[in-house]
Order: C-alpha cells, then sequence, then structure tokens
C-alpha cells in the first residue's frame, strides 16, 4: 500500500512526529541492542522512515544499514546517513544470511504486514538475517488496549513558528488484532493538509511474540513500553528476542 504521509509529504515527517517525542523509545532500543550477548555493532533498521534512529545509532558507534520501502522517506533517510547506507526495499524482501547482529522495526512497522501469514514470513527472514547471537527488537501496535481517543500535536514550522504544524490522530481497533491509524497533518506556513488512513495487521505483541517463536527465536519478551514493564494497558508493545547460538 502506497501512504501519501511516507511519499509526497516525507519531508514534513520529521515536523509532525519530531525526533524527540521518540528519544525514551530510540535509548530503548539502543540500550538494548548494546547489551544484547552478541555486543551487536552492525544492525538493519526495518521501515527506517526518514533515519532519525539511523543516524542516532550511527552517533552512538552502531554499523547501521535501514531499509525502507517508500521513495520519500528513503530520500530523507539518505540526506541523513549517506544513501550507502539505505535501501529501498521492503521487510517482505528481506533475504540476508547472517549479516547482522541486530534488527529493529520501530513505530509500528511491523504492522503494515498483510496478515500473520505474512509477517512469520517476515520473521523467518529476519531469523537469517541476524547472527547467531543477534538481537530482534520490534515495536508492535497492541489494538487490544486502543481506545479510540483523538490526540492532537502542535509542532513548529520550518521555520520554528510555534504552532504552525497540526497533527491530529486516532488509535481505533477493528479486530482482535487488527486496528485503523488516522492522521490528520496540516502546516499552515506550507500550505499542506494531508488526511489519512493507515490499516494495521497483526495488531497484538502476543500474536506478534507466538509468531517470532514459531520463527525460531528464542527467549521471548514482551514489554509494555520502553520502560521495560510487563505488558499492561500500551497501545506500542515491545517484542525482543534472540536468535539462538546453535
Ligand atoms: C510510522 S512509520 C515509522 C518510520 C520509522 N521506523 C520511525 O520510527 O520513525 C512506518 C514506516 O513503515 C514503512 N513501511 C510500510 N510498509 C513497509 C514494509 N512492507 N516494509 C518495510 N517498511 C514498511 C513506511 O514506509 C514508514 O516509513
Amino acid at each position: 500500500m502506497r501512504f501519501r504521509l511516507f511519499e509526497e509529504y516525507a519531508h514534513s515527517y520529521d515536523l509532525h512526529t519530531p525526533a524527540h517525542h521518540y528519544r525514551h523509545d530510540h535509548a530503548f532500543v539502543l540500550d538494548r541492542l548494546t547489551s544484547a550477548g552478541n555486543g551487536a555493532r552492525r544492525i538493519l533498521d526495518v521501515g527506517c522512515g526518514t533515519g532519525v534512529f539511523l543516524a542516532k545509532a550511527q552517533a552512538a558507534g552502531f554499523d547501521a544499514y535501514g531499509i525502507e520501502p517508500a521513495g520519500g522517506m528513503v530520500a530523507q533517510a539518505a540526506a541523513k546517513v549517506g544513501a550507502a547506507r539505505v535501501r529501498q526495499a521492503a521487510m517482505e524482501e528481506i533475504n540476508e544470511v547472517e549479516r547482522f547482529d541486530g534488527i529493529c522495526a520501530l513505530s509500528w512497522v511491523i504492522n503494515y504486514a498483510a496478515d500473520p501469514d505474512s509477517v512469520l514470513d517476515i520473521l523467518a527472514r529476519m531469523h537469517k538475517a541476524l547472527e547467531p547471537g543477534g538481537r530482534l527488537i520490534l515495536q508492535c501496535a497492541h489494538a487490544p488496549n486502543m481506545v479510540g481517543k483523538v490526540l492532537e500535536d502542535r509542532e513548529p514550522g520550518p521555520d520554528g513558528k510555534p504552532d504552525d504544524v497540526v497533527f491530529l490522530f486516532q488509535f481505533a481497533a477493528t479486530g482482535p488484532d487488527r486496528a485503523l491509524a488516522r492522521y490528520v497533518f496540516a502546516s499552515k506556513s506550507m500550505a499542506e493538509l494531508v488526511w489519512e488512513e493507515h490499516p494495521l495487521s497483526v495488531a497484538d505483541a502476543r500474536l506478534v511474540a507466538s509468531l517470532a517463536r514459531q520463527a525460531g527465536f528464542e527467549g521471548v519478551k514482551v514489554f509494555d513500553s520502553w520502560r521495560g514493564d510487563p505488558l499492561g494497558s500500551g497501545i506500542s508493545a515491545w517484542v525482543v528476542a534472540e536468535r539462538g547460538i546453535r
């Protein structure tokens, strides 16, 4: 599926979704990669978007690469970390063998897969692409806890003018493991206004964890948030798993 927020409006993504909103999530991932049994250095960020996490990982000393299917996002990420570090590809196309010490997919990338069978295939590809002892870190939408609240952010525009950017969003469960993310983005100074619905599948962190076990991952854990608590009322959970040493 093609989304305008990731294509023709990718240049505005970091305005409505600024990096500082995700600082705790990013710190959680960097910490879990650093503490991986294999001391992860070469990592793959799947669905790397505008490359914010890639740039942070690079700055933290990781040999970081990204894949991303949306051309608009690839261009933004390449501008941050260099074109050689970002490849235009979908998670369904991962085909490396024992190349990475760590693989992550942040902000619900995994939920853009079509269905559980597709997620199982993607997880098997991720398992194969990890070195033995490598770590997988997925941030997953969790529909059972979604209550459909309408949320609003106001952010500065490109010239720093306060409240130029308005971002409305709503996450609503449409089934036990499906959800709809609705977004409205507007920038007054850029005269841009976009609204879009993104269907999310396999939106149950426990289901993703069980698929990870089926795909061969070991030590699979589910956390409610970057705080590392057990799954509770969160809508954005983490699944952390290892490829065994054997
Ligand atoms: C909500 S954005 C998150 C971007 C980035 N991970 C972040 O944390 O800022 C979701 C991203 O998933 C990407 N995506 C959608 N379908 C995908 C697929 N089949 N394979 C890999 N990435 C995909 C989108 O293009 C978009 O960049």
